[in-house]
């Protein structure tokens, strides 16, 4: 496996191709269907923060779902973020590798999102800190790479990590201190995401 900035370095590189490169993922299937069908009480004006948001395909989603909420967008790639930043002026861009630490206050965001990355790159400090800034019965919504025998070929030698599976990384959101942790089940309209992702909601 790789370090952080050894993936810093390959999303740096890959930035200006990176959405042409994820068509046909179905990731934005997968993130529209996820955020548009939370059946989760947010606040008129949430706090959320995008974890490794990239060139930002869940912000996306979430402006136009929230069309009134305040967004932080976090990742170590500059130049990822340099794309989000051009495309979500209005969202906060925070350059970090979330191994590290997330810079928020405790108990200051009403909803944590991710889209192929915490659960692909995050340790125990990442869901311990994700967990911590968090207000209490909020959520942390988790999109992530299913394991099988295509992701676990192409995710290696592409973007150097291994996939977990659904019940790993909640057992893993367990550990950190979330209380509950559910399946959000992708339906086939999101095909090939059903396929190829797990989503999870773990509450606080
Ligand atoms: C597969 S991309 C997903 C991007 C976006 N969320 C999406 O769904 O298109 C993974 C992202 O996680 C970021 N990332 C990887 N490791 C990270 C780390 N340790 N700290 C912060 N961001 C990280 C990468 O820079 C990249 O933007």
């Amino acid at each position: 496996m790789s370090t952080a900035a050894g993936t810093q370095r390959l999303y740096d590189e890959r930035a200006e191709k990176y959405e042409g490169m994820m068509w046909g993922s179905g990731d934005k299937k997968a993130v529209d269907y996820v955020f548009r069908n939370l059946g989760f009480h947010l606040p008129p004006q949430p706090r959320i923060l995008d974890i490794g948001c990239g060139t930002g395909l869940a912000t996306r989603t979430l402006k136009e779902v929230f069309p009134k909420s305040i967004i932080y967008g976090l990742d170590n790639s500059g130049e990822m973020l340099t794309r989000y930043h051009e495309e979500f002026p209005q969202a906060t861009a925070i350059e970090q590798n979330f191994q590290r630490g997330i810079p928020l206050p405790d108990s200051s965001i009403d909803m944590a999102v991710s889209s192929a990355s915490v659960s692909e790159y995050g340790n125990d400090k990442t869901l311990q800190d994700i967990h911590r800034i968090l207000k209490n019965n909020s959520a942390f919504v988790n999109i992530g790479v299913k394991k099988n025998p295509i992701t676990l070929v192409v995710t290696s030698l592409m973007w150097r990590y291994r996939p977990t599976t659904q019940e790993e990384f909640s057992r893993s959101c367990l550990e950190a201190g979330f209380s509950q942790v559910s399946p959000i089940n992708l339906p086939w309209r999101t095909y090939p995401a059903n396929r190829m992702r797990f989503a999870v909601m773990a509450r606080k």
